[in-house]
């Protein structure tokens, strides 16, 4: 869909409540993902507990691996990521310079071929979820590369207006209610970190690599090492 120019701003409009994501690219990746790669295939076929081509491990990997190097630097540039976002999701919500804290209540690692897929879902206990691609294979790349087709293996996340338009009105009025989803692109190294609220799907993926991915969820803390906050936002 053609877009309008963000640069044309009408002063008298009002727009509300954006959708904070993150996507940025891990700078070490290139020695980081070929050892999670060999961590990950060597505990697959060792555990055998899904089918090797919709394969998820367990979330508590660092728990199983918590000597694991790269594993290690992964779990820091993902929860400084997630700093990163969250501080400017709440920007003007949280105390100035106040350090807060990450846990990661859930990592795990999916490998995927045989055009297996995930329904669309959200994630529940935690407020920032996520997607490292470690190994992005046959995946789309742009929206050029699969003009025509059905998508290969791409990240698809939904914005609120997705709820409305079934059974909705619909009519050129309210023609942005179709811009409602956004597509991450796998790249190897790649880490894209999403409110957990929001409903996405991963495409059916079908190549000659597998794709592996490692997902996660998380909470955030405070200065104080709590989750709490005052409740008044109109102070
Ligand atoms: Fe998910």
């Amino acid at each position: 869909m053609a877009k309008k120019s963000r640069s044309e701003v009408n002063l008298n409009i009002v727009k509300l409540w954006p959708t904070t994501l993150l996507a940025k690219r891990f700078s070490h990746f290139q020695q980081v993902n070929p050892a999670l790669l060999k961590l990950f295939y060597e505990h697959r076929d060792r555990e055998q507990r899904n089918p090797q081509q919709a394969y998820a491990s367990k979330d508590d990997l660092l728990s199983q691996y918590p000597l694991h190097k790269e594993l290690g630097q992964l779990a820091e540039f993902i929860s400084q990521g997630i700093v990163e976002v969250a501080r400017e999701a709440n920007r003007g919500l949280w105390r100035e310079g106040e350090r807060v804290s990450v846990t990661l209540t859930g990592l795990w690692f999916q490998i995927s071929n045989g055009f297996s897929f995930h329904e669309m879902h959200v994630h529940g206990n935690c407020s920032w979820s996520g997607v490292y691609y470690v190994q992005s294979g046959d995946c789309d790349t742009s929206p050029e590369s699969h003009r025509g087709k059905q998508p290969n293996g791409l990240t698809r996340f939904y914005g609120p207006h997705v709820e409305h338009m079934a059974g909705g009105f619909g009519d050129y009025g309210n023609l942005y209610l179709h811009d409602n989803a956004w597509d991450s692109y796998p790249q190897d190294g790649k880490l894209c970190i999403f409110p957990s609220h929001i409903k996405h799907m991963p495409f059916p993926y079908n190549g000659e690599q597998d794709r592996v991915i490692v997902s996660f969820h998380a909470q955030v803390f405070n200065a104080k090492g709590t989750q709490d906050y005052e409740y008044s936002f109109n102070n």
